[in-house]
């Protein structure tokens, strides 16, 4: 058992660590949210907004780079979209490795500022195969249900969808897909429908509506500062400590935990290094974050005891993206926020779930564009380099391989229902028709019941928790932060009963 006076830290501010900070501060516990990116709720606006939209990005745009890398680059074959901006620790970031990119948020909030919104449960059955030692009786009695209301999750607004111009290229989308026999289903988001019908109507600023979304949003979504970070700093006992990276984590002899600490400003200038000293440390760094930090410290032998399963059971949740020729009006007005999917899932490997994704570019392309998950049974490796000090990543195209063939099945039956329509290949790197490079969705790395035990505290090592998707295994079929946020919500639960802090 443990007194009540530790020292804790969260490392990462996205959804883990919004809902063990709330937990832990509402149990009366003092924490330190540690958070590598910007604090954008105290930034001043530029011309009324924190944030950029997609056709004028800035500094703020992308963590530290001198040009936008998004994830449809070219047009007709050509690097068209990207444009030249100023480093600075903008919202967006991109984590390379040998053959796949991660796009992950940056900021209080981490992915919540940056991401599409859409808030999925996955399908029990799925759910149940892919973490097989939790009790699904409990996540869908209490965790989802809590995770969703915590979230602002809400419907589709079915006049706006249906009526609005904003929304013709996700009903083309559906309509070609019902003349192949293939429903659509509305996706549930944490955008305010409420909010985006006065946009339509032209009575509040425009956000959904003005080109925002990865570069973030300023308005009408409901981001995590709104929601669950909100109640946990209105306790008055979490203390934000933005623009702070932990470097390395090592554990003294006497037990406490001590983080390496980098403190930059906005533009990249070290304002101090620092030594942190903790008894209780959550990682919630992001499935990329946390993994680096844990591989290190083994790799490094900063932390003795560390089990083998760390860097393991990674994978992209099945991403893949494509692009179609719809031979008709997709719309040149478009929301950033996608409210429709396509879906054949029944947990075979043939199984997809598309997300009708907007292609905002101002004018109208004909095109329809697809973020289809997928169930691909292969899962990634992390390993740890000590010559370069570099996390490298054993993902390549043949592990993608299974998600673009049960993606191509779908929409070849989609293109053949609709004599004309075909795919585009010129919106990705090397020409190529599925992307098999980038994800928006990495899982897995520190696998809730392998590298930790079945409520998130790593095994070998008391006192040392995890609590983002690293947890979940590489795939959980629908987007996942609303089982990233649920998952979290029960381990919490567990550790707090059990006074594991
Ligand atoms: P998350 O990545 O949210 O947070 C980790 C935080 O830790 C970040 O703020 C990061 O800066 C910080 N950090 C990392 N390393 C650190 C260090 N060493 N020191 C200090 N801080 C550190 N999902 C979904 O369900 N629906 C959707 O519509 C979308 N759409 C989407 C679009 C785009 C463009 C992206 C990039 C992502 C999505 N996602 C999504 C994915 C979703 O955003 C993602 O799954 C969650 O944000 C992951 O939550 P975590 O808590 O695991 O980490």
């Amino acid at each position: 058992a443990t007194g009540g006076s530790n020292r804790i830290a969260i490392i990462g501010s996205g959804y883990g660590g919004a809902v063990a900070a709330r937990k832990l501060a509402q149990a009366g516990k003092q924490v330190d949210l540690i958070e590598m990116g910007t604090d954008w709720e105290k930034m001043s606006p530029i011309k009324g907004r924190i944030f950029t939209t997609m056709t004028s990005p800035s500094a703020r745009s992308m963590w530290f780079k001198t040009r936008t890398d998004m994830p449809f680059s070219y047009l007709g074959g050509m690097d068209l979209v990207n444009r030249r901006i100023d480093r600075g620790a903008g919202a967006l970031d991109i984590e390379y490795f040998a053959n796949m990119k991660v796009y992950v948020g940056r900021g209080i909030g981490g992915g919540s500022l940056v991401n599409g919104g859409m808030a999925v449960t996955p399908r029990r059955s799925f759910f149940e195969k892919v973490l097989p030692q939790v009790d699904a009786e409990e996540m869908y009695n209490v965790y989802f249900p809590r995770a969703n209301s915590g979230l602002r999750v809400n419907d589709p607004a079915m006049d706006v969808v249906m009526n609005s111009p904003w929304y013709q290229f996700a009903r083309v989308s559906a309509d070609q897909a019902k003349r192949a026999g293939i429903g659509h289903v509305m996706v549930p988001n944490v955008y305010d429908f409420d909010y985006m019908r006065k946009e339509v109507y032209g009575q509040v600023p425009r956000s959904a509506l003005d080109k925002q979304v990865i570069f973030g949003n300023d308005y009408g979504k409901n981001s995590l500062p709104k929601t669950i970070l909100k109640e946990a700093l209105a306790t008055g006992r979490v203390n934000v400590i933005p623009m702070t990276e932990v470097r390395s984590i090592e554990r003294a002899p006497e037990g406490a935990f001590r983080l390496q600490t980098k403190t930059i400003d906005f533009n990249g200038n070290l304002i101090e290094n620092r030594t942190r000293e903790y008894d209780r440390v959550v990682l919630a760094a992001g499935s990329i974050g946390t993994t680096r930090l844990l591989l290190s410290a083994q790799g490094e032998g900063t932390i003795n005891g560390l089990p083998d399963a760390i860097g393991r059971g990674w994978g992209p949740n099945g991403n893949t993206m494509l692009a179609r020729r719809l031979r008709t009006r997709s719309g040149w007005r478009q929301s950033t926020i996608p409210v429709m999917g396509l879906s054949n899932w029944d947990d075979s490997t043939d199984s997809v779930f598309a997300e009708i994704a907007p292609f905002p570019a101002g004018i109208d392309l004909r095109t329809g564009v697809y973020l289809a998950l997928t169930n691909n049974p292969h899962t990634g490796t992390f390993t740890w380099n000590r010559g370069s000090q570099k996390m490298f990543l054993d993902w390549g195209p043949s592990h993608a391989e299974p998600s673009v063939r049960a993606a191509q099945k779908f929409f070849d039956r989609i293109n053949r229902a609709n004599p004309g329509t075909g795919y585009r290949s010129d919106l990705f790197e090397k020409h190529k028709t599925f992307s098999d490079y980038f994800t928006y969705h990495p899982l897995g790395g520190a696998v809730l019941g392998e590298a930790t035990d079945l409520q998130g505290e790593v095994k070998g090592v008391p006192g040392l928790f995890v609590m983002d998707g690293s947890l979940i295994p590489a795939k959980i079929g629908v987007n996942p932060f609303v089982t990233i946020t649920a998952l979290a919500e029960r381990n919490m639960d567990r550790l707090v009963d059990a006074q594991r802090f």
